[in-house]
């Protein structure tokens, strides 16, 4: 199959069809669900395994693409969660990432580990498929659904949340919104040759950013709804 959806959810009862496919890699096991939607198999991974039960800094990001790959596929819409330091994008508002800077410290990085693999330097100029961004922005478009504008990914290394001394830092360098685990999976997704596009829902104000002087983490609370919304416009972005 030719197309996935990383950390999508909600939508599993509109496919006609489903099933779980364990995929072997040379970096470990991945479970995929694949879904059958008007005809057209297409495959979910969620991200941090089921049940949310692995941290941004453990997750096995080179089996998860890997297995990917191995499937077949070309084309990838992913959903990441994110604070937001810029105060036009609000929590609720969804928003396009279109690059990034890397503030992650200790994960593989890399398919290319020298050796057997050799060594290659993916360019970096557009790691978000220009293609996919767009036939997002139509998509959402026609079903009326509101996308505030476009924004670059700060990939922290997590788990623990920013300092407000570090958001005041990565406002300075010209981030948007930070997240924790979009860097390596878009840098990966270039190594396969695979078009990729992140879409961010932001879930929070980052640390000292928040208007009111709290900071309320509430992820999954934050996001509830605005997923399955993100989801399905992949789904019919994916048709388009
Ligand atoms: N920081 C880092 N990662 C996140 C945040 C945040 O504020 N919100 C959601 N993921």
């Amino acid at each position: 199959m030719e197309k996935a959806i990383i950390g999508g959810t909600g939508v599993y009862d509109i496919g006609e069809d489903s099933y779980v496919k364990s995929v072997s890699t040379e970096y470990g096991d991945v479970e995929v669900d694949i879904v059958k939607i008007n005809g057209e198999e297409i495959a979910f991974l969620p991200r941090h395994g089921k049940g949310h039960s692995v941290p941004p800094h453990l997750i096995n990001y080179r089996a998860n693409m890997k297995s990917l790959e191995k499937l077949g596929v070309k084309y990838i819409y992913a959903t990441v969660a994110v604070g937001s330091m810029n105060e036009n994008y609000a929590p609720g508002d969804i928003v396009v990432i279109n690059d990034f800077l890397d503030f992650t410290k200790s994960r593989p990085i890399t398919f290319y580990e020298g050796g057997e693999e050799g060594v290659i330097h993916s360019d970096m100029s557009d790691p978000y498929c220009k293609n996919l961004r767009e036939v997002f922005y139509k998509t959402a478009q026609k079903k009326g659904v509101g996308i505030k504008g476009e924004g670059v990914y700060v990939c922290t290394e997590g788990p623990r949340f920013e300092t407000a001394a570090e958001i005041k830092m990565y406002k300075a360098l010209g981030g948007d919104v930070v997240g924790m685990t979009n860097v390596p999976e878009v840098v990966l997704a270039k190594e396969l040759k695979i078009c990729y596009s992140a879409i961010g829902i932001i879930s929070n104000w980052c640390t000292g950013i928040e208007p009111d002087g709290i900071t309320v983490h509430d992820i999954a609370g934050a996001m509830e709804g605005k997923k399955e919304l993100v989801t399905k416009l992949f789904i019919d972005a994916l048709q388009e």
